[in-house]
């Protein structure tokens, strides 16, 4: 779908703050416009020392929206009504200040309240001076909003207005432009279907106190819940212990071993739509666990821990499943993942794998960034180096797709 099929006839509430890059939401809300948008733009108080209201105003043929008190929407709860009529929101430019209060859940001016008032995708371009946007507490900020599903234009490396070369410049309007289109077109993909996503390693316990685990961080599963969740699905993250911190309305449920990964989905299954199996579930477990810590005294110099075969979860999932719910398995290998993918797909039945070559740097477990190959009936498509949320949404895309066929 080109850009302006995309954007015609849509509502957009476009939010400008006050960054020296005020200036260039000029342009992006000309562009929507002449995309076919009705753009509707909302100005904060400090952006007005920027740019002029008249300026959005003569470009989107819309009254300008400043000031929370004297709004010029006549309409009951004008305050709201613009975030609930809105189909996305683009904050572009976001200061710090404003990200910070968004991350709060602050409704101290039209901005803040319009986008407390959505439930709308909501995607933020920031812009500042490199140590604002490195800063804890803005980045801090900027991990609670993509925690509950906003979408982050991340800033640029360049020349700032500060002389400072770093990162903090407005990203390009082709990719802010791309960033609404995206969230406009994936906001209902899985509209009513149930989704259930399996992350994070697999715990298997030796004695109380000792276990055998793997290096899975669990962040390529937690991703994959966001994304369905942002694509309109019903989510259910089966996840093994992880550091992170799950999305907001996803239903969680906490498991250790892999005997109890597959109880937990195989309880679920009847109802899903489909399954993605992200997590790195151990394939072998100690074949006696002690109820007793092991004592060192007792063990002596050397201990051998016998280990057995764990149940094979996706060839329980595989033969359980209704017909009509599609499974999605990754294969991590050091090296030949996209063949090993392929023979997961001929052998178990598996509708569509991930397959992760893990002695590739940008691949590495705990990494941000994934190379993945996707394998399914309709061929192998490797993918450039990714951030593991992009990953994910493109993940989400080919699910939806497979779902509508
Ligand atoms: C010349 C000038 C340029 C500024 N540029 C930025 C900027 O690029 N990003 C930013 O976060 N704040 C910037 N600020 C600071 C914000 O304007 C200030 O934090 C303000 O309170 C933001 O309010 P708002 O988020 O409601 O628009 C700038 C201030 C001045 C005076």
């Amino acid at each position: 779908m080109n850009v302006s099929d995309a954007l015609r006839g849509r509502f957009i509430v476009l939010g400008v703050t006050g960054s020296i890059a005020a200036y260039k939401s000029i342009e992006l809300a000309r562009r929507l416009t002449q995309a076919g948008a009705t753009v509707q733009v909302v100005m904060s108080r400090s952006a007005t020392e920027f740019v002029r209201p008249i300026t959005f105003q003569a470009l989107t043929y819309r009254p300008v929206e400043v000031e929370m008190f004297q709004i010029q929407d006549e309409r009951a709860a004008g305050h709201v009504a613009m975030g609930r009529e809105a189909e996305v929101i683009v904050v572009a430019p976001a200061t710090a200040h404003v990200i910070s209060r968004l991350a709060n859940g602050m409704a101290d001016d039209l901005i803040a309240t319009t986008v407390l008032a959505t439930s709308a995708p909501v995607v933020i371009a920031p812009a500042m001076e490199t140590h604002m946007w490195q800063n804890p507490a803005t980045q801090e900020n900027i991990a609670r909003l993509r925690a509950r599903g906003v979408r982050v234009v991340d800033p640029e490396s360049g020349p700032l207005a500060s002389g400072d070369v770093g990162p903090g410049r407005l990203a390009s309007l082709e990719k802010i432009e791309a960033a609404v289109v995206d969230a406009l077109s994936s906001s209902a993909a899985l509209a009513g279907r149930r989704v259930i996503v399996t992350a994070g390693p697999t715990v298997e316990a030796i004695d109380p106190v000792r276990f055998v685990s793997n290096r899975s961080s669990g962040k390529m599963g937690y991703a994959i819940a966001q994304a369905a969740r942002d694509a309109g699905a019903e989510v259910t993250l089966v996840t093994g212990p992880t550091a992170l911190r799950a999305p907001n309305g996803v239903r969680v449920i906490p498991v250790e071993s892999a005997e109890d990964m597959q109880d937990a989905v195989l309880a679920v299954l009847p109802e899903m739509d489909a399954v993605v199996m992200a997590a790195a579930i151990a394939d072998y477990r100690p074949l006696e666990v002690s109820h007793r810590k092991i004592k060192k005294r007792d063990a002596g110099s050397e201990l051998t821990i016998r280990m057995t075969e764990n149940p094979d979860v996706l060839k329980a999932i595989i033969a359980a499943r209704r017909p009509k719910t599609i499974v999605v398995g990754f294969k991590a290998e050091s090296g030949e993942a996209t063949a090993e993918a392929e023979r997961m797909l001929r052998e178990k039945k598996v509708d569509l794998v991930i397959a992760n070559d893990i002695s590739d740097p940008s691949s590495v477990f705990g990494s941000d960034t994934d190379r993945v190959t996707f394998v399914s009936a309709d061929g192998v498509e490797a993918l450039p180096v990714l951030a593991k949320t992009e990953v994910a949404r493109r993940l989400v895309a080919k699910l939806a797709e497979r779902l509508a066929r």
